[in-house]
Parts: structure tokens; C-alpha cells; sequence
């Protein structure tokens, strides 16, 4: 479906967001394991975040929504039972390679499959750590439908993670937690986002630049009240937003601030942005509060390749940021961005290409310098709903408006996100 976006010149209101979708994802998930009854306030209920709720269904779990609460009947160790048909996992790269560490732990046997797009990417790093605990998993190429065969027992692993992924993290430690023994993942020197240790309250060592992350069966979660904040990477779509309309100011509320999920703000303030975080509360862990955003004027500046991993979903929106600020936008050591959704490398610079800017592409990131041509342009989404929201924001800016095709796949993160548009605008 082809999106028109209008102009819009001035930003001004408040928003709450809903649920931040890797802490929706996690807290279904151990509730789902923890055994009795869990609660979970403010989830995502995005297509994403229904994927997980509809496999664990598959697994025979209770969930229901009471109001604007979740209600999770958990199993207990050893609870899930057979699906009867293949677990269906959307789009989401998060349901299946947290998923995977789950169901590598069952003794009954299960498959996985998704969209078109998630069975092209690689799940290959998923199936090494588990196979290494003892699981054998099917595939054709190390992609979807994955075959988990049943598992007698897991064994524990000392894993050095070989690529920056959270998801291939929490799948490994989920695994981890069907086990007695303690098992060790580290990441060197890239750290990507922590919600899987910090909400299960696993042990971590910082050692030089190492994160060592130790699990067992002793963290298996117990039965929870969640409260999910806002989503960070969301507000990063109408942060920017406000950032570069004029005479704008917004307050976002109870939106995750999380460390390892802020980096981008820190970027776009040493870039000159003018945002204030308030810090409000904590729920497992995960830290919470408001943002305030003001118009701000722009010069990009160089992003170390340390942070990729932490501002890896936000790379399309600061891309964005960087196309109306001063000087050259530059990205590299990003190559996890071609396995993303879409190849978010080649998708961004189409874009670009198409709204006026000169770009290079690389192997592992892009750069490019110019200036937005003036005119009504229309952008692809290639069905990926970060580079979709991105350049709807690019549209807004434009005096012309602009189209985005595809625009639909905004409902893999946020369904609401034209709604909010018309809440905030002036
Ligand atoms: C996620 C991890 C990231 C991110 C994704 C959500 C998670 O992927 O891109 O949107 O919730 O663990 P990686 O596995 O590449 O870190």
C-alpha cells in the first residue's frame, strides 16, 4: 500500500508509547516458563510481539488480555507441550532466535518457520550454540522452517560470541537456564543490548573488555508483575522528528532508558541535539522516564564502529538526522545491516539516492553528502518497517509530502504510527 505523508511544520504534545518490543518479547517469554500466573502491563501489541504470543500459544500456553493487562499462565520447567502445527514467526528475528534457545530445550519435537523475509536471514548462529548444548536442529542452509528434534538433556556451553547479536545471546542463555550447570557467554568488545541478563538477573563480570555472562538453572524466572516501558527505538522516529522540524518541542513519557539503548540520543546530542532524559523508575531492571526533545540545528559527526551494536535499529533514522545536518553522514562497521529486515545498507541508500543525495555504499556501511532535492518523491519501504518510518519522517519534512510504498509492514513495530504523527503535530 502506498503511503501519501504531508508536511508537517511543527511538532508540539506528549505521547506514551507503547511497549518496548525486545522487553515485550522477553517478558511473554519468561512468563510463559516461569510457573502460575504473570502480569504484563503496557505490551507491544505489534505484529512482532503478536508472533511470540501466538507461538506460545502453539506451546499450549494460557494468555489472555484483561483490559489493558496481559494475563500469562506459565508452565514451569518442563511445561510447554507439543504444537500442533509449525510455530509461525512472522517477520520477527527476535521470536525465532529466542524462541530457538527455548525449544532446543524440549524433549518433544517442534518446527519454526516465517515470512518471506525472516527466511532469508541467517539462523545458522543460532543452531551452532544450541547444537553445541546438545540440540539438533534441521534446516536447509541454516534457514527457516528450522526442525528441533527433542532434546534429553542440554548441556552447558562456554561461548565466545562470534557476531554482536542480543537475539543469538538471549537464545543461547535461554537454553542456558534449562540447565543445572552454569554456562559462560561472552562478548568481546561489542556489546549489543542486555534485557535477556538483566531482567533474568544473571551474574555479569566486566573483564578488560569482555562482558563474561554466566547462566544456570538457578536464574529459570518465577512468576512476575511486568511493567514494559515505552519503546526507545520508536520514540527515535519522532525524537528526530522534532529535532529537525522548527519551533518544535516533545515530551515523550515512561519510554525505556535503557543504557545500552540510548546511545543514539547520546549521538544526536553530541551532534547538537537539544534532548534532556529524566529518569522515573525501574521494572526488572530496565530503567524508565521521560525525554524531552526541542528543534534543534545539526552537524554530523564521526560514530565509532564500538557503538554499532547499540544503535544498530536506530541506524535509519539517524541517517535521517544526518541527511539535514551539516557535513558528511558516515556509517561503518555496520554489515549486520544487510541482514536485517532488508538489507538496511542498500535500502537506505536507495532512498537517499532518490530523495537528492550523493551516497557510497560499502560492504559494511554507507556515506553521503548533499542536499534533499525539493518536489514530491516516493520512497520504498522493501517491506521493512524501520526504512518505511524513516523515510515517512524524510516525507513529513518535505514541504511537497512525499509517498512511501509498502508503508503496511509499520505494524512489524508500531501499527499506531500514523495516529501518533497526528497526535503531535501543531
Ligand atoms: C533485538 C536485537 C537486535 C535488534 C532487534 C531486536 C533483540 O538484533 O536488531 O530489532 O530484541 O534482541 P541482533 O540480534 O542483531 O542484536
Amino acid at each position: 500500500m502506498k503511503q501519501h505523508l504531508s508536511h508537517i511544520s511543527i511538532i508540539n504534545g506528549e505521547i506514551f508509547l507503547p511497549g518496548d518490543k525486545s522487553i515485550s518479547h522477553r517478558a511473554l517469554i519468561f512468563s510463559a516458563l516461569a510457573k502460575g500466573r504473570s502480569s504484563i502491563k503496557n505490551l507491544a501489541e505489534s505484529d512482532d510481539v503478536l508472533a511470540t504470543i501466538n507461538c506460545l500459544k502453539g506451546l499450549k500456553v494460557k494468555i489472555q488480555k484483561n483490559q489493558d493487562v496481559y494475563i500469562i499462565q506459565g508452565v514451569g520447567r518442563q511445561g510447554f507441550k507439543k504444537p500442533d502445527v509449525p510455530l509461525y514467526c512472522g517477520n520477527s528475528g527476535t521470536t525465532t532466535r529466542l524462541l530457538s534457545g527455548v525449544l532446543a530445550a524440549q524433549d518433544f519435537p517442534s518446527e519454526i518457520t516465517g515470512d518471506d523475509s525472516l527466511s532469508r536471514r541467517p539462523m545458522k548462529r543460532v543452531i551452532d550454540p544450541l547444537e553445541q548444548m546438545g540440540c539438533t536442529i534441521k534446516s536447509e542452509g541454516g534457514k527457516l522452517p528450522l526442525h528441533f528434534l527433542p532434546t534429553g538433556d542440554i548441556k552447558p556451553i562456554e561461548y565466545k560470541m562470534p557476531v554482536a547479536s542480543a537475539q543469538v545471546k538471549g537464545a543461547v542463555l535461554l537454553a542456558g537456564l534449562h540447565c543445572k550447570n552454569t554456562s559462560t557467554l561472552i562478548e568481546d568488545n561489542l556489546y549489543t543490548r542486555d534485557h535477556t541478563e538483566i531482567m533474568l538477573n544473571l551474574p555479569v563480570d566486566i573483564i578488560g573488555k569482555k562482558k563474561v555472562i554466566k547462566v544456570s538453572g538457578s536464574y529459570f524466572p518465577t512468576r512476575g508483575k511486568y511493567f514494559i516501558p515505552g519503546d526507545i527505538s520508536t520514540a527515535a522516529f519522532f525524537i528526530v522528528l522534532t529535532i529537525l522540524a522548527k519551533n518544535s518541542v516533545l515530551l515523550l513519557q515512561n519510554v525505556s532508558l535503557n543504557k545500552r539503548r540510548t546511545e543514539f540520543i547520546e549521538i544526536l546530542k553530541n551532534m547538537g541535539a537539544k534532548i534532556s532524559l529524566t529518569h522515573k523508575g525501574e521494572s526488572y531492571n530496565e530503567l524508565y522516564g521521560d525525554i524531552y526533545v526541542e528543534s534543534s540545528d545539526l552537524k554530523n559527526i564521526e560514530i565509532s564502529t564500538e557503538l554499532i551494536p547499540a544503535i544498530i535499529d536506530e541506524i535509519p533514522i539517524l541517517s535521517i538526522a544526518g541527511a539535514f545536518a551539516e557535513g558528511e553522514f558516515s556509517i561503518r562497521g555496520a554489515k549486520e545491516l544487510r541482514i536485517k529486515e532488508s538489507d538496511r545498507i542498500k535500502s537506505i541508500c536507495s532512498n537517499l539516492k532518490i530523495a537528492g543525495f550523493k551516497t557510497i555504499e560499502f560492504n559494511d556501511g554507507f556515506s553521503f553528502d548533499g542536499k534533499i532535492e525539493k518536489g514530491y518523491q516516493t520512497f520504498e519501504s522493501f517491506g521493512d518497517h524501520r526504512i518505511a518510518m524513516a523515510f515517512s519522517v524524510l516525507a513529513c519534512l518535505k514541504k511537497e509530502g512525499s509517498d512511501v510504498n509498502r508503508f503496511e509492514c509499520v505494524s512489524v513495530s508500531n501499527p499506531d504510527f500514523l495516529n501518533q504523527l497526528e497526535l503531535i503535530k501543531a
